[in-house]
């Protein structure tokens, strides 16, 4: 499963870095947006983002427009993951608390891959688990299936070997994205707390 989830991340990463990006990236104009620590840029004329249509866990839409005025911190992943995702939300969740006030502007928020299970209530339990601030998203297997080509988000059902429930394979990146709605950076599967609290912190203050 890890090993699944670690070539999915490390194909997108070829990707970009191999300029095959193309393949994936097609349109937009994001210009040379460095991944953090991945040495990797995004190729121009890509665009990462874009409108959505998603519920909440309290059944309220919400769109690209919804967060307007605020920075986002995305990852998309699900209840169910038995590693990767609860590792990054609780990277995030620290990072926060690390920013303390300074962080007051951002907006955590997990959008589920897998909606057959990550109903309202299943997400509105599970992010709990992690952070009251974090907010989580599902909607019909339509509306996540287009929010995660808008992300560029990897994902697919795969069902182990004696295994009675399915997994996901998804990748797996931090989507920071400003005020404008548009896209930052991102951060790498298994970015540190303090890391990722210093990057956001140094961003924050310089607007960017
Ligand atoms: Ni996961």
């Amino acid at each position: 499963m890890l090993k699944t989830i670690r070539y999915a991340a490390f194909g997108l990463i070829a990707l970009l870095s191999a300029g095959w990006g193309v393949v994936w990236f097609t349109d937009g104009d994001l210009g040379k947006l460095r991944l953090e620590n991945l040495g990797a840029a995004i190729p121009g004329g890509v665009t990462v983002g874009g409108p959505v249509a998603l519920t909440d866990t309290k059944g309220a839409t919400v769109t690209e427009a919804t967060f307007r005025g605020r920075w986002m911190l995305v990852y998309f992943g699900y209840t169910y993951c038995p590693d990767v995702c609860p590792t990054e939300l609780q990277t995030i969740s620290v990072a926060l608390d690390k920013l303390g006030p300074a962080g007051k502007p951002i907006v955590p928020i997990f959008i589920t891959i897998d909606p057959e299970r990550d109903t309202q209530a299943a997400l509105a339990e599970y992010v709990k688990l992690f952070d009251d601030r974090l907010v989580g998203l599902t909607g019909t297997k339509e509306q996540i299936a287009a929010a995660a080509k808008s992300y560029r988000v990897y994902y697919a059902k795969t069902t182990p070997k004696d295994a009675s429930a399915y997994l996901m394979d998804h990748s797996s990146f931090i989507y920071l994205l400003g005020p404008d709605g548009t896209l930052r950076t991102l951060f790498r599967q298994g970015v540190g707390a303090q890391e990722l609290a210093d990057s956001l912190k140094s961003r924050l203050s310089a607007g960017s």
